[in-house]
């Protein structure tokens, strides 16, 4: 691991973690863990790109002061940069921000400012949005103002997030992400297309948020959605219509938060309640995916940041936002989807051996052409295909064991055989049938 000095510089490069293989389909369903960002957010990577595109147009001097709207994670992510950079930074606020956002830019030497309307906890985004505006009109040219919803750079902050996804897998077939500024989701996709990646956009905002249409009403889910009033800006105005009405979905506090509460108690994963939304999503959906697909869900912060809200239990009830029978449902999901058909460390021996021989011996088997065989298997990361390969030609695990030892030219051996004795039975069921009807329709003359 390479050694660095600039905070900044531990931006990006964030893992991946395989949630859920669709045990029919072969869809995977991979978590991009932008938690992994410092600050445990994605927004860092936007907060940098706004910075420096506003130095590079002379918006921002040496010893100026960045004034911004934010309901918390942009917020950190500027206040980082602005250490680094030499800036002051005051980020303007609203109560409906998480303590723990707020005490960690304290921490990090940022000035808050509440707007002052706002004391009952509920979203202010179009006050303080205009507050933000106003103290840096106010303040002259030593301030810049960098407008997360009307600033193109928030998009382009994104566009190194789709080049990781391209280094570790190849293809992204669908990316669903949380809307609010719709910088992160439309930036990456913009990403995407600059690889030549074609990527279908499933967006997700809170129901009661008013991007997608549909009835306006308060919600809890943070840093995400538009609530009524406010507009969500110049990326969703653009890019919106990448997204297929279909694929446009509105997803209640109830259903976000339950996913994140089943991922924190079921595989000690801890993700915000916009990334549950992502996540619930992405569980309830995955079926309806074409076969082999590569699904990504940007995780854009983490749960440590809720744990006096989505994870407490006091929080929750007293908002009437717990549904245990929701939470066992997606729990119900993620073990059809997950354990059973992640790969065991003996599929990833028998993968070992034959990653190069499976797919001839299986296009031989089945009569498919090398070229429809490849697109197939093109269309998973290697192992899901190699794995899906291995269950459609239902190897017994006697078989598995053959090929373990066999190596890669038994895998085609024990293929052939496998298909030969199917065929066998084949035949000989089709002519104990045909026996059947011929004496059938024997007993019926003679009986007339
Ligand atoms: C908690 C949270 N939810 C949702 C989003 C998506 O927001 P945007 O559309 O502004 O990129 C972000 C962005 O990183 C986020 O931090």
């Amino acid at each position: 691991m390479s050694v660095v000095t600039r905070v900044t510089d531990l931006i990006g490069e964030t893992p991946l973690f395989e949630l859920a293989v669709h045990p029919v389909t072969g869809t995977r369903v991979f978590l991009k863990l932008e938690t992994m960002n410092p600050t445990g957010a994605a927004k860092i990577r936007m907060a940098r790109a706004m910075v420096l595109d506003a130095e590079r147009r002379d918006l921002l001097r040496p010893g100026g002061h960045i004034i911004e709207s934010t309901s918390g994670n942009t917020g950190l992510g500027l206040a980082v940069v602005a250490r680094e950079r030499g800036y002051d930074f005051t980020a303007v606020v609203d109560h409906h921000a998480c303590r723990s956002k707020l005490n960690a830019m304290r921490a990090m030497g940022t000035e808050l400012v509440f707007v002052a309307e706002d004391g009952d906890g509920n979203l202010a985004t179009s006050a303080r949005e205009e507050l933000a505006e106003k103290l840096a009109i106010d303040e002259g040219p030593t301030a810049h103002f960098p407008a997360q919803h009307d600033n193109l750079a928030n998009g382009i902050g994104y566009h190194a997030l789709a080049e990781e996804l391209v280094a570790d897998l190849g293809r992204v077939d669908i990316l669903i992400g949380a809307v609010g500024t719709g910088g992160s989701l439309f930036g990456t996709a913009e990403g995407l297309r600059k690889l030549d990646r074609q990527t279908r956009l499933v967006g997700v905002e809170p129901e009661g948020s008013i991007a997608f249409g549909g009835p306006a009403h308060d919600y809890w889910q943070s840093g995400t959605g538009t609530p009524l009033g406010a507009d969500p800006g110049i990326q969703v105005d653009r890019d919106l219509h990448l997204i297929e009405e279909s694929d446009r979905v509105k997803v209640s506090d109830v259903d976000a938060f339950a996913a994140a509460r089943v991922l924190g108690a079921e595989l000690g994963l801890l993700i915000g309640g916009s990334s549950g939304s992502a996540v619930y999503a992405a569980l309830t959906r995955i079926a309806d995916y074409p076969a082999g697909s590569t699904v990504v869900v940007m995780i854009n912060d983490d749960g440590e940041k809720y744990l006096d809200t989505v994870f407490d239990d006091e929080w929750m009830n007293d908002r009437d936002l717990i549904d245990k029978a929701r939470e066992a449902e997606i729990a119900g999901l993620l073990r059809e989807y997950a354990a059973a058909h992640r790969p065991s460390p003996a599929d990833y021996l028998v993968l070992h051996h034959l990653y190069s021989t499976l797919p001839d011996a299986y296009a031989s088997a089945h009569g498919l052409t090398g070229a429809a065989l490849r697109e197939y298997a093109d269309r998973q990361v290697p192992e899901a295909k190699l794995i899906h390969l291995l269950r459609t030609a239902e190897l017994s695990p006697r078989e598995i064991g053959e090929v373990l030892t066999a190596g890669e030219a038994g895998v085609v051996e024990v293929l052939e055989r496998q298909l030969r004795r199917r065929e066998e039975q084949t035949a000989v069921l089709a002519q104990m049938i045909t026996e059947m009807k011929v004496s059938r329709l024997l007993d019926e003359v003679t009986a007339k």
